[in-house]
């Protein structure tokens, strides 16, 4: 009995996918950070975006993340860091075609602009020329994942795989399953996330996974509570720095995170629940996009 479960269970760990070739679509800022953090885990990547300018700042932004990470891990010795600098980079193909690069790929994760009619044509067609194996994993902050893997033949194979910024230095990667995903797909979405020196958490397909559906209520009620003339800004920053022990106060957070990622999440979660008070726009959220 005993031996049998234990070979049992190696047969299904034996099944997983081991990631080793990933194409990642998109080369804004999720994109361009999940791909570096892949290549320096010794990942095979292709950088995939229509737009070539996008592809030559992705890189530059690429660059500036890598010699940050290398002035640490080469303290003192500017010819070890440049080459890591220098070898990292070159690692990285940058493609224009998702279509004609994902004939061999273990996994194809999408950080593309939120929006779900395009990001489900996306998938739709990338289904038609992947191979049988090939995963599909999606990075939005907003969308549901099972709207997204309904859009494929590959159900099973499809999760959500959320990083956060600043994804070279964040450790937490949320890892979701939606009713279809399989226990395969899972399990090596979990030993990539591992794979590639993060902590993956597990996460059904909710509203914001674990860490939004908690941060973007705080933020949002930080501005609330500024377009109530309740408090400055800046000591609602200082408070949650100096009481929380947050390393960002909500309005820099806010900055950080980009105005716009915000107003696509609150939008986003209010179409899907209108009547729930912590997803009603906010005025001047809306208003500072628009400008
Ligand atoms: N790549 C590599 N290294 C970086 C980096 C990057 N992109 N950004 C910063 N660093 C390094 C710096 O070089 C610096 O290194 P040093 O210690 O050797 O000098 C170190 O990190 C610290 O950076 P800074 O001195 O510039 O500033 P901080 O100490 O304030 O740290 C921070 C910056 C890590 C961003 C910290 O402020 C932080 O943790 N902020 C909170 C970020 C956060 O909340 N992220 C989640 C956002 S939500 C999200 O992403 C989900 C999405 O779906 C919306």
């Amino acid at each position: 009995m005993c031996s049998m479960s234990s070979s049992s269970t190696t047969m299904a760990s034996a099944k997983k996918i081991l990631v080793k070739h990933m194409k990642v679509i998109g080369g804004g800022l999720m994109g361009t950070s999940i791909a570096q953090v892949a290549v320096a885990t010794d990942h095979t990547v292709v950088l995939v975006n229509q737009t070539e300018d996008i592809l030559v700042k992705s890189r530059k932004g690429i660059e500036e993340s890598l010699q940050k990470v290398a002035k640490k891990k080469f303290v003192e010795n500017l010819k070890g860091a440049d080459k890591f600098v220098t070898k990292t980079l070159s690692s990285i193909l940058t493609r224009m075609d998702a279509a004609s690069m994902v004939h061999s790929t273990d996994l194809v994760v999408e950080a593309i602009v939120e929006n779900l009619q395009m990001t489900n044509e996306l998938f739709k067609r990338l289904g038609k020329f992947a191979v049988e194996h090939t995963l599909f994993a999606s990075n939005t902050s907003s969308l549901q994942v099972t709207s997204l893997a309904n859009s494929t033949t590959r159900q099973d194979q499809f999760a959500g795989l959320h990083f956060f910024n600043p994804v070279p230095l964040m450790k937490l990667v949320e890892v979701i399953e939606t009713p279809m995903t399989s226990q395969k797909t899972f399990g090596s979405l979990l030993d990539l996330s591992k794979a590639l020196g993060k902590h993956p958490v597990a996460s059904k397909d909710i509203p914001g996974f674990i860490m939004n559906h908690l941060l973007v209520p705080y933020l949002i009620e930080a501005v609330r509570l500024y377009e109530r003339g309740d408090m400055s800004k800046e000591d609602v920053n200082t408070a949650m720095k100096l009481g929380a022990g947050y390393p960002m106060g909500p309005f820099e957070c806010l900055d950080y995170v980009r105005l716009d990622t915000m107003k696509f999440i609150l939008d986003g979660w209010h179409e899907m629940d209108s009547k729930n008070p912590l997803f009603q726009p906010s005025p001047s959220l809306n208003k500072l996009v628009a400008e």
